[in-house]
């Protein structure tokens, strides 16, 4: 291995070498007469951190040994957001964006948000570099300075992020460098803001592909750049099931065979080596259409198809006796021992080992975290749509089953009661219910302030 003239060792704030590292395959890429991407802005960020003394020097060996792996896991995750872009998906969101160019690269339809997280320092330099460019954006792109380790998603939010609208997710070149913990929070906070209908892209490498001699030289040297692996992923699927989502799973290798590439040496040329280099898209699976059997909706309209409604409904439009199907969540063991250990910290919500009191050694969700389910569910479905002043009282909440790690948890609202005793505002009363399959866990009422119609031209 040659040497590598970068100094610093990366920390948060500085610009990451693997990012202007994965730039240069694209650039590499971009030259040739058979190009499978084309990234006019790797080279233009390769020449500023060259400027600045940034890029990290790596010889030929081990640019040998990474082959055609950026160009061939970027043409993948191209062809799989474009394709939910046309099917009609809106927001993307890139983690750990570092140098990718897709904001301006490819094809989007208009109405498409890009998302790009990174860390501040990362985003600044590339901020800078674009502001030179004459290249622009094909979508709307927001940029997101942020650390994924803390708290992502409200900066995210605050950006226009709209946690009810389907979402592609990308983790490209990103879940090496956190440790399976910071993946496995990663994944459980993304997925709480997945609305139906998301897609999760993913790429990670398993462990057979680290621990092999080629595997261990690349290791080196993103160690001595400051950025070490920190994790791997043996069974995508398994993991990816825990989060709710269902994983078609790629290998490098497929990929290769697919575009007539050569394998990259790093993932392993012989057929029945086990090295992986995962490229995975996965889905959530969507809620039964309004009519479907076990549905609660009986009709389509404003208030029970989310797809048709967008205006905002005002008390007057509540008709009573509506129900409300708001769609499923499915809750993973993650997302339990993290709610809990944050808000309800009881052992039998954090610790398996507690459950041998009861018949299985599940943990079972803690009954605030059950509440908080339903009001997201709500939320998303239902109130974000309504004019809604503030909630005077919840009352006789039931939890009447336990819920373990892995239920699918179907929310239903029935508007039951409207009081309209004042001009401006009523009175509702909301019965709420969410179920895990035809097992009732939770019963609530909701007494809720709504605007009346025109309340302030009244
Ligand atoms: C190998 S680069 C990949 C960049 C880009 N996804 C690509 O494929 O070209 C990893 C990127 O993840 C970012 N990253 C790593 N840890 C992060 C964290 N905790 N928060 C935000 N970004 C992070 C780095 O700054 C870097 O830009």
């Amino acid at each position: 291995m040659g040497e590598v003239t970068r100094g610093n060792p990366f920390a948060p704030g500085d610009i990451s070498a693997t990012a202007i590292l994965a730039a240069a395959g694209r650039m590499a890429e971009s030259r040739r007469p058979d190009p499978l991407i084309n990234d006019p802005l790797a080279e233009v960020f390769l020449t500023a951190a060259a400027r600045r003394r940034l890029a990290p020097a790596v010889d030929d060996d081990i640019a040998h040994l990474l082959g055609d792996m950026f160009t061939l896991r970027s043409r993948f995750f191209d062809e799989q957001l474009l394709r939910f872009a046309e099917a009609g998906g809106r927001q993307c969101v890139i983690l750990g964006s570092g140098l990718d160019s897709r904001t301006h690269r490819l094809d989007w339809p208009s109405r498409t948000t890009v998302f790009e997280i990174d860390r501040p320092g990362m985003l600044e330099f590339k901020e800078a570099v674009l502001a030179g460019s004459p290249n622009k954006p094909t979508c709307r792109r927001v940029v997101v300075p942020t650390d994924l380790t803390n708290d992502w998603t409200a900066p995210l939010i605050r950006g226009g992020f709209d946690p009810g609208e389907p979402t592609a997710w990308l983790a490209e070149g990103l879940l090496l460098y956190l440790t399976a913990e910071q993946g496995n929070q990663l994944l459980t906070t993304l997925t709480a803001h997945s609305a139906s209908g998301s897609t999760l892209l993913v790429e990670h490498v398993n462990h057979a592909a680290q621990s092999a001699q080629e595997g261990r030289t690349v290791a080196k040297l993103v160690a001595t750049l400051g950025e070490p692996w920190l994790s791997q992923l043996d069974e995508p699927t398994r993991w990816l099931a825990r989060f709710g989502w269902t994983a078609d799973t790629h290998d490098i290798r497929d990929l290769a065979a697919t575009h007539n590439r050569p394998v990259p040496p790093f993932a392993g040329t012989d057929p029945s080596d086990d090295r992986r280099v995962w490229c995975l898209a996965a889905e959530q699976a969507a809620p039964p259409a309004p009519n479907a059997p076990g549905s609660a909706s009986t009709a389509t309209s404003p208030l029970t198809d989310p797809n048709q409604r967008r205006n905002i409904l005002y008390a007057d439009d509540l008709q009573v006796g509506t129900t409300i199907d708001l769609g499923q969540y499915t809750l993973t063991g993650a997302d339990i021992s993290t709610f809990a250990g944050q808000w309800d910290p009881q052992r039998l919500h954090t610790d398996c080992d507690v459950g041998a009191t009861r018949p299985s050694d599940e943990m079972i969700a803690s009954g605030i975290h059950t509440l908080a389910v339903f009001q997201r569910l709500a939320a998303l479905r239902a109130y974000r749509d309504w004019s809604i002043i503030g909630c005077r009282s919840i009352r006789d909440i039931r939890f009447t089953n336990p819920i373990a790690a892995g239920a699918t948890l179907r929310g239903t609202l029935r508007i039951a009661e409207a009081t309209y005793s004042h001009p401006q505002h009523a009175l509702i009363r909301l019965s709420g219910t969410l179920a895990h399959g035809e097992t009732t866990v939770l019963t609530a009422e909701f007494d809720v302030y709504v605007h009346r119609m025109h309340a302030s031209s009244m």
